[in-house]
């Protein structure tokens, strides 16, 4: 794309790349700092006169100050004469939030859309996000792509048909679920939990579907405990299935990632729409990288 520029924020600067190396826009200077006192202290080093800028920053890990990050870039992107500035935002924080389940709560994915749209970003790129009623708190355009065209690029044609079926880890992932398991000509079953709000601890209600004798692959939009899945994988063994892999999009707990060699999980996928420092990085984990397919979103 010509006049264009892409700025990264500090969440995810090899995602950054990624995206530029596929989408041949070139990354501009820029340097992000504290203050003593801790503010943010943003300088990008760039005319971004005319130009089309994509802002590149995965709001997880140190979610609140990479959005308010996110606002000073898109700031001072617009002070350097930016035409149009489009946010790709790989991991929405606060988007699992889209609910109040009890009085006195907020209601915080909205709360975090509305202070982006109050921001100099004209439009957003997501990825996989949590539910369609954040998509729907969005007054500004929003273009919503999936990684799933990711983990089926990797799997087409590695998964034996008679031998494979796809699994649903619970109600939220049905639709998701159901998509994945059509693109890979698979049969799909489905687990329904639920999840004590107090504790976040998961209970498997049942498993709709035959599993005995079968390999199981699943796809979800994000991992945070590992609780869903590493439950999941233990009853699918105790309903004899042989191999279980998960794919998910967005791992949004690393130090999840030590919860896998010891689980019933055989291998796990994720993408990297978040960083993933190395010292996180163990066996059955793979990261496929979505680059690409930002890059052909843009
Ligand atoms: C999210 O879309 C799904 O329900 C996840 O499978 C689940 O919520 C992830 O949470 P955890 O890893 O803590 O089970």
């Amino acid at each position: 794309m010509k006049n264009a520029m892409i700025i990264s924020g500090s969440s995810n600067n090899s995602l950054a790349k990624s995206i530029s190396k596929y989408s041949k826009i070139p990354i501009g200077k820029t340097k992000v700092e504290n203050f003593p006192n801790k503010e943010i202290r943003i300088l990008i080093k760039e005319d971004l006169k005319e130009k089309n800028v994509f802002l590149v920053q995965a709001t997880n890990g140190r979610v609140n100050s990479y959005i308010i990050e996110l606002a000073l870039l898109a700031d001072a992107a617009k002070r350097c004469g930016a035409k149009k500035i489009i946010a790709i935002i790989p991991w929405l924080g606060y988007s699992p939030q889209d609910k109040v389940f009890r009085k006195g709560e907020p209601l915080s994915s909205k709360v975090i859309v509305k202070m982006l749209e109050s921001t100099q970003i004209d439009k957003f790129i997501l990825i996989d996000v949590h539910s369609k009623l954040v998509l729907k708190m969005f007054t500004k355009p929003v273009v919503h792509l999936s990684a799933m065209p990711v983990f089926v690029e990797h799997f087409k044609g590695k998964l034996e048909k008679t031998s494979w079926v796809s699994v649903a880890l619970d109600k939220g992932a049905r639709e998701r679920a159901k998509l994945f398991s059509k693109e890979l000509g698979l049969p799909l079953v489905q687990f329904d939990k639920e999840r004590d709000l107090k504790t976040g601890e998961v209970k498997f209600k049942k498993l709709e579907g035959n599993v005995k004798g079968k390999n199981v692959i699943s796809f979800d939009d994000f991992v945070s405990t590992g609780g869903t899945r590493i439950q999941a994988s233990k009853l699918l063994k105790q309903q004899g299935a042989k191999k279980y892999i998960d794919c998910v999009t967005h791992l949004i707990v690393p130090e999840t990632t030590r919860k896998f060699p010891a689980s019933k999980i055989d291998e796990i996928y994720i993408t990297n729409t978040i960083h993933l420092d190395t010292k996180f990085k163990t066996k059955k984990l793979h990261v496929l990288d979505i680059g690409k397919l930002i890059a052909r979103g843009i």
